[in-house]
């Protein structure tokens, strides 16, 4: 976020455009909590995880009334363009200010990847490294002990941050929202790679499908383990972001100016197959994305 933040800024500043920022997104425009962004305001962020500007889930701003008063808010302080970076809940407030002739862009950032119009969210790539980095410790006492471990990671709704740490980190089973859940073809999994030797076994779990300790309870004698259960939550949305990250947000921050400076709003900048482009900011909504099945065919390969 604050890579991004500070991408937004300068590109704005060199084109001679005067920036503020919001505190606490749709909730701080409402209340009208601005704060000037200068060259030397968002120097030294880059690499700091959270965002300078924090942020806030907003309730005013899913009625009408909320999103009438932020466009007036808008209006009062002179400011002529909008960019919103966040989840699809973030972008369907832009879009209605969008709807009501607010020049507006969006940036993709949520941990999930799970919008439309880019092929990585910001912030994605770093919560999947962060999830790793804990699960290769958890490895080491997973081998150590013939211990099998599950590891819930974040995602609500998808699976992508599970499907992507799952096979970084050689999981035998990611189990996601998106699919149902078969305990069976679990269980016989870690049986069979029991009877070929293999001493410890990892599962990693999206939150959205139940929690760790659920699945703990399912699989206790169903399998050969004493299951232990590691619940991640918040931990993969701080940190330093990763270098991809980094210049992801950069790059869409930058974007964001140039399709406003264009001229252009309602729309959502991304990067699909190493381009930068802009889409309909709707897509994030109204196109789903789903996961790769290769994917999912080397996390049932490449296991044993
Ligand atoms: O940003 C999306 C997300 O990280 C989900 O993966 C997770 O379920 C949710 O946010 C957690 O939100 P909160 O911090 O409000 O509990």
């Amino acid at each position: 976020m604050n890579a991004s933040i500070r991408a937004v800024a300068r590109t704005a500043l060199y084109h001679d455009l005067e920036v503020v920022g919001i505190r606490r997104g749709y909730e701080g425009l409402l209340e009208g909590d601005f704060v000037p962004l200068t060259r030397s305001s968002v120097g030294g962020i880059i690499l700091h995880g959270g965002t300078i500007l924090r942020t806030a889930r907003c309730e005013a701003f899913m009625r009408p009334g909320g999103i009438n008063a932020a466009v007036s808010k808008l209006k009062e302080n002179d400011i002529d363009a909008l960019v919103v970076i966040g989840g699809d809940g973030s972008f369907r407030g832009a879009k209605e200010l969008a709807d009501r002739g607010v020049k507006v862009v969006g940036i993709p950032g949520t941990i999930d990847n799970d919008m439309a119009g880019t092929d990585c969210t910001i912030g994605f790539d770093t919560a999947c490294n962060t999830a790793l980095e804990c699960i290769s410790k958890l490895r080491d006492t997973a081998s150590s002990h013939d211990r099998m471990f599950i590891v819930e990671v974040m995602g609500r709704h998808a699976g992508f941050l599970a499907l992507e740490t799952g096979v970084a980190c050689g999981a035998e089973f990611i189990l996601v929202p998106e699919l149902p859940v078969d305990l069976k073809a679990i269980s016989d999994k870690i049986h069979y790679a029991k009877q070929r030797g293999k001493t410890h076994s990892l599962i990693v779990l999206s939150e959205g499908v139940m929690h760790a300790a659920e699945l703990a309870e399912k699989l206790k004698g169903r399998c050969d383990y004493d299951p232990r259960i590691v619940v991640l939550g918040h931990l993969q949305r701080g940190g330093a972001p990763s270098c991809f990250d980094t210049v992801l947000a950069s790059r869409l921050g930058s974007a964001a100016i140039d399709a406003l400076i264009g001229g252009r709003s309602g729309v959502m900048v991304g990067r699909v197959k190493g381009e930068v482009v802009e889409s309909p900011i709707e897509i994030a909504w109204t196109d789903k994305r789903t996961l790769d099945p290769d994917m999912l065919r080397l996390v049932d390969m490449l296991s044993i």
